[in-house]
């Protein structure tokens, strides 16, 4: 197939590889060498340029300093045994990432520059993806708002961008949780389905107090009993119990993960019965108390299959062990197994980034 986008490329005149741990990759603390640009205005967009990672400057007023109209995706990248790279289902999250433009007034980015600007940006940057289990190449897009008037209403003008982090695990270990009961992530009606920078700042008190009290992280509850769970900020949430794999559903208030999807397919290709519906976090104790809880865990981009070895509510604490699991470690081989290109891709997630 042939590129359906002219971008200009400028190159960097000297790479950056050298001076990355690639033995100790954080996530997200480290980017590649070029990174994609392409402004809206005038009602439409301009011509995508691929230039060597740099600061971008913008005014005092811009629109999205004051009024956080900004969204952004999540997506990996990996090598296969070929050495060719494949980008992990991005037309999902290219519909995903429209959805929430729509939602927050941003205009639609085309598909010809979400995915063609990723597909060249990483055959660019291919050097930097690295080669280790748990690894891989985190691409992040995102659009915000350039207008630089500070009344509220919708921006005129915008920026979409797409930067590359070569990146280790975000959870390298198993998760204590606390589940929220005091603030809010989503309502009926709000932002809680968009991939919107305002969802990320507004969990970060909970995170903060979940962290003061010594877990990792917090299980949102629905806004109006804090008894419905719903997701974890940073991943979407499965519990096992019994031969059932039940997951909060798709109501609004949560994000539809493109992780929580695949999970969904491969749970049932091991023929567990997957059920997207209400879980009263009582259903849990409950199964906990009867012996029937047998795993937890998270799933996302970053998270890919985080389990969860500890789950505190109102003095309740349930404790797992990760450890003696099979059933999510299962999937999450499975899983890493199709990425990296080491088994056959039967549903067709993965895309080369090569033409
Ligand atoms: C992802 O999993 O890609 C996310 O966007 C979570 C994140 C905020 C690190």
């Amino acid at each position: 197939m042939e590129a359906v986008i002219d971008i200009k490329v400028i190159k960097t005149e000297k790479s950056r590889i050298s001076e990355v741990p690639f033995d100790n990759l954080p996530f997200g603390k480290y980017f590649t060498d070029h990174m994609l640009e392409v402004d809206y205005a005038d009602g439409q967009w301009q011509k995508p340029v691929i230039r060597p990672f740099q600061p971008i400057t913008i005014m005092p007023t811009n629109a999205t300093l004051h009024y956080g109209q900004s969204i952004f995706e999540g997506i990996k990248a990996y090598i296969n045994p070929e050495g060719k790279a494949g980008i992990f289902r991005p037309y999902d999250n290219f519909r995903r990432f429209n959805i929430s433009a729509d939602r927050m007034m941003m205009p639609a980015v085309p598909e010809e520059i979400f995915i063609e600007g990723m597909r060249q940006l990483i055959e660019l940057d291919i050097k930097w993806i690295p080669r280790k289990g748990d690894h891989s190449m985190y691409i992040r897009p995102f659009m915000f708002a350039t207008d630089n008037v500070i009344g509220v209403r919708p921006s005129s003008t915008y920026k979409f961008m797409i930067l590359l982090s070569p990146t280790g695990p975000y959870y390298p270990k198993p998760v204590s949780i606390h589940v929220e009961e005091k603030y809010t992530r989503a309502a009926p009606g709000g932002i809680g389905f968009a991939k919107a920078a305002g969802n990320y700042a507004s969990s970060l008190k909970a995170f903060a107090e979940a962290n003061e009290k010594g877990y990792d992280q917090v299980l949102w509850t629905d806004a109006f009993q804090h008894k419905l769970v719903q997701e974890m900020g940073t991943m979407n949430v499965f519990f096992i119990i019994g031969n059932t794999a039940i997951t909060p559903d798709l109501d609004g208030a949560i994000l539809e993960g493109v992780t929580r999807d695949s999970v969904i397919t491969i749970l049932e290709e091991l023929d567990l019965t997957v059920e997207e519906r209400n879980l009263n976090i009582d259903e849990i104790i409950a199964a906990d108390k009867a012996g029937t809880l047998k795993e937890a865990f998270g799933t996302g981009t970053a998270a890919v299959i985080s389990p969860i070895k500890e789950l505190a509510y109102k003095g309740v604490t349930v404790k797992l062990d990760p450890d003696s699991w099979t059933i999510s470690p299962e999937v999450k081989r499975r899983l890493n197994a199709i990425q990296e290109g080491r088994s056959a891709d039967v549903h067709g997630w993965m895309v080369p980034t090569a033409h």
